[in-house]
């Protein structure tokens, strides 16, 4: 097969390689015509710059295309409803379909190894027809679609980044089989009753849980960066084998959780963030093992219990401030003073317990007895904010060329 091609309208000049009779290489393309996309299909590899986008195209039928070796992105389209891959087996640069807003399945029968694929704002999209699945992963992401399962998707054991996130109908995510994720694992704000199971993980490098009814990651040892549990609905987490973290613990927003176990949980590499915890009272035991937090402490909350019996250091500033008359500052003040808690600033406050008041009812508290402060408090910034996972960069970054209506694509065979 011979190829040359010519983008007039635009000006752009899609380099169409002979190469072996198998790969057709683009540079910079976009197209917008449906005979255009049609003659791509003689293509059994795609590789080079591809972006296919526009309305005047309906179903996208690629059923001859065995890899993409480029980067291919199908983006803006709300006239495309359906896309065939079906002899599709590897990505092995990327595929992105992004806003294509009427559609709804994609065949993906063949598919095992993607380097890179991300599905995103794609309301539409309910039906993703995968056999054996992927099984060999790089990054992927599937954001804002109609979706109810992973299936298929996620047959690895192992994965770089895998973000999941306002698939509102997905209501269950269970990655029996994921040992590692080398990079991020963030599943999000999908169906508010999302149950989530990583029996398996060992470690993730930065682990993110938002809106989650249930998780499971008993055998989690190991978060490398940063663990982040905000906007749960769950009552109790169970991270009793997670021994360390090496960026942050940031727990904050579960309104229901009564009950943390993080009770291997020895050393925090960043700061321990916890606040806006509505129902968590009780960190009596939770942090037992703690030996070192090499940032900021900074906690709040109606909390009665909180201690850190192993306690050896906290390099950062502590701030820990509760609104609970059951709790007194007398043991945290005395680490202080004993330098295990060595930060600039150190503040630690809660009501003093009222004395009037018996047995029951000690609610009637008086406010803001023994606040106890040794300086000012350093203020934390809190950048976080609901949603902010979401797939907000659409367009951003996408160097869109027009074309003429039939111009496009000429392939001569
Ligand atoms: C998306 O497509 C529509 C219709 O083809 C077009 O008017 C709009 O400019 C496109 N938006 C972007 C960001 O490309
Ligand atoms: C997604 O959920 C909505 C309501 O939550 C439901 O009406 C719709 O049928 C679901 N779609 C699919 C594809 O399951
Ligand atoms: C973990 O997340 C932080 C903050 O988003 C990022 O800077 C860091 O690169 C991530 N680590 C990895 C291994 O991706
Ligand atoms: C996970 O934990 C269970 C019981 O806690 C154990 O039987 C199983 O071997 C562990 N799996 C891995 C991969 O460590
Ligand atoms: C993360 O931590 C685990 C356990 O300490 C270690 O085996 C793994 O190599 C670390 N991963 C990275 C990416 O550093
Ligand atoms: C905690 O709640 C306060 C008051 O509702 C809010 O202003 C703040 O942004 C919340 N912070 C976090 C980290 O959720
Ligand atoms: C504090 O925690 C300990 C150990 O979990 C528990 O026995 C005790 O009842 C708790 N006290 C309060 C006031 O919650
Ligand atoms: C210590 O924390 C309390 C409660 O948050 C606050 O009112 C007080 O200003 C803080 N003290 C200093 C010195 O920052």
């Amino acid at each position: 097969m011979k190829f040359s091609s010519v983008l007039s309208a635009a000006g752009t000049l899609a380099v169409a390689s002979a190469a072996s009779s198998n790969s057709c290489s683009f540079s910079k393309t976009t197209i917008t015509a449906a005979t255009a996309v049609s003659q791509l299909n003689s293509c059994p590899t795609l590789d080079g710059d591809i972006q296919i986008s526009g309305d005047q195209i309906g179903a996208i039928d690629f059923s001859s295309v065995k890899e993409i070796a480029g980067d291919v992105k199908l983006f803006n389209s709300s006239s495309v409803t359906e896309i065939n891959l079906n002899q599709l087996k590897k990505i092995s640069g990327s595929l992105s379909i992004d806003a294509y807003t009427q559609l709804h399945a994609i065949d993906f029968t063949s598919l095992t190894e993607a380097q890179k694929l991300s599905l995103v704002s794609l309301p539409s999209l309910a039906l993703l027809n995968l056999n054996s699945g992927i099984s060999k992963a790089g990054t992927i992401e599937v954001s804002d679609t109609a979706l109810s399962s992973l299936r298929g998707l996620t047959n690895f054991n192992t994965v770089g980044v895998l973000n999941v996130n306002n698939n509102k109908n997905i209501s269950s995510i269970d990655l029996a089989g994921l040992d590692t994720v080398s990079e991020n694992l963030i599943l999000s704000f999908n169906s508010d009753h999302c149950e989530i199971k990583l029996d398996d993980l060992a470690w993730a490098s930065n682990l993110t849980i938002q809106d989650v009814s249930e998780l499971s990651a008993s055998n989690l040892t190991s978060v490398n960066g940063s663990l982040q549990l905000a906007y749960n609905n769950f009552n109790s987490v169970d991270l009793s084998s997670l021994k360390q973290v090496g960026g942050s613990v940031l727990i904050f927003a579960n309104d229901e959780l009564t009950d943390v176990d993080l009770g291997s949980l020895k050393e925090i590499g960043g700061e321990l963030r916890l606040m806006n915890n509505t129902d968590l009272e009780d960190l009596g035991n939770t942090f037992k093992k703690l030996e070192e937090v090499k940032g900021a402490v900074n906690i709040r909350g109606a909390i009665a219990n909180f201690t850190l019996p192993s306690l050896d250091k906290v390099d950062g500033d502590f701030s820990f401030s509760s609104t609970s008359d059951e709790f007194d500052c007398s043991d945290l003040k005395k680490q202080r003073s004993k330098g295990d808690i060595e930060g600039h600033n150190f503040n630690c406050s809660a009501p003093t317990k009222s004395k009037s008041s018996s047995s029951s009812g000690s609610k009637s508290s008086t406010k803001g007895g023994s606040s106890s402060t040794d300086s000012s408090s350093s203020g934390s910034s809190s950048s976080d904010s609901k949603k902010s996972n979401g797939a907000s960069t659409l367009y951003t970054s996408m160097m869109v060329v027009s074309c003429g209506v039939a111009a496009a694509l000429a392939i001569i065979i």
